[in-house]
């Protein structure tokens, strides 16, 4: 029988952040959906409470092992008013994936997207309408048990908030400087690379703050064994445009499923534009820059969509990739993508919730 969701409304009302000055994850709604898991009960206790701190035992798993996985989605208000979900259903699939990779119980994901449907719908006056900006929905899971050996947790809590943003980098669709990153590794596969879990963004900041003191907004990821092989850029996936062709690592174990890397491959199959998923080391990229194929790379992520790459950095040379301006296909997708979510473009995908 499916759970109910009890809601308890906040009795105050917080001030809205100015739409033209939102940044990235700093405020949150009124309400949050929290559901608990136990054993031998499961997920139970779906609620809708007022955004508050948490009350977890300082034993909590969570703190000392990071038995953690999350998503990131957002809503979008249309012309019309209307809040509208980008491909939720895809970012459902992967959160029970990561669950199965860090030992989480799955949980139902219709009634993990009911619940978000009912929460953003609670919260619509958070959705904010000015070019850019949406409501970022963060689900996550934590592991609650009490207990400090080394093991699945047997309590979880899965909790989401809203967060109304702006562009995730300053920059926004304008080019950022890229370091290949020859030290640090972000994933191997066998390791947790294709699950959300904390532990993966924990391990990348390291690289992300030598490179940002050499003012870099991000690094390139290379694979964690050869250190050869193009994986990622910063928390995002990655496409290059050579040659006509657009190219991108294929999911090998550590790269992250995204659902925007996902939308834009289907996009540029719907455009008639070669796109491949393929091993493709930085050694191929360099020479391809080096004949003047290289036309175009970005990353492309739920919270960026589409970040150009205007100049990337490897062994002391700057490859600077078309002038350092935004291509015409990075745009072209930016505009495509922003525009079906928003509802101002018809979505020929079925992509819209
Ligand atoms: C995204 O590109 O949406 C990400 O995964 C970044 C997020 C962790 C803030």
């Amino acid at each position: 029988m499916e759970q109910t969701i009890r809601v308890e409304l906040s009795t105050t009302k917080k001030e809205k952040p100015k739409t033209d000055q939102l940044e990235f994850g700093r405020t949150f709604t009124d309400h949050m959906f929290v559901m608990e898991y136990s054993d031998p009960l499961g997920w139970h206790n779906a609620e809708i409470l007022p955004y508050q701190p948490l009350m977890v035992d300082p034993s909590s798993m969570i703190f000392h092992y990071g038995q953690s996985v999350f998503e990131g989605l957002k809503a979008y208000l249309t012309p019309d008013g209307d809040a509208q979900l980008f491909r939720p259903e895809r970012n459902l699939q992967r959160l029970n994936r990561s669950n199965d990779r860090l030992c989480i119980p799955p949980i139902d994901e219709k009634f993990a997207l009911k619940a978000i449907k009912q929460l953003v719908a609670l919260e619509k006056d958070w959705i904010p309408s000015t070019e850019g900006t949406s409501l970022y929905i963060r689900p996550f899971i934590i592991s609650t048990e009490p207990y400090l050996g080394v093991a699945p947790s047997r309590h979880y809590k899965f909790i989401v908030i809203l967060s109304p943003v702006g562009a995730y980098y300053k920059e926004g669709i304008n080019p950022v400087k890229i370091a290949v990153e020859n030290q640090y590794v972000r994933a191997v596969v066998g390791g947790t690379g294709e699950a959300k879990t904390g532990g993966n963004y924990a391990s990348s900041l390291k690289a992300q703050e030598v490179s940002a003191k050499e003012g870099y907004a991000q690094v390139l990821w290379l694979d964690g064994v050869e250190k050869k092989y193009i994986e990622e850029v910063g928390s995002m996936n990655v496409f290059f445009k050579i040659n006509g062709e657009v190219v991108t690592p294929a999911l090998n174990g550590s790269i992250l499923e995204g659902v925007t890397r996902n939308s834009v491959i289907q996009l540029l199959k719907h455009w008639n534009i070669p796109v491949v998923e393929r091993k493709i080391s930085i050694d191929e990229l360099h020479q391809a820059y080096k004949d003047g194929l290289l036309e175009e790379a970005f990353g492309a992520g739920t919270a960026a969509v589409i970040s150009p790459i205007g100049q990337l950095t490897w062994n002391l040379e700057h490859l600077v990739i078309n002038n350092g301006n935004t291509g015409e296909l990075s745009k072209n997708i930016y505009d495509t993508l922003t525009n079906i979510q928003y509802g101002k473009e018809k979505d020929p995908f079925n992509w819209i919730e």
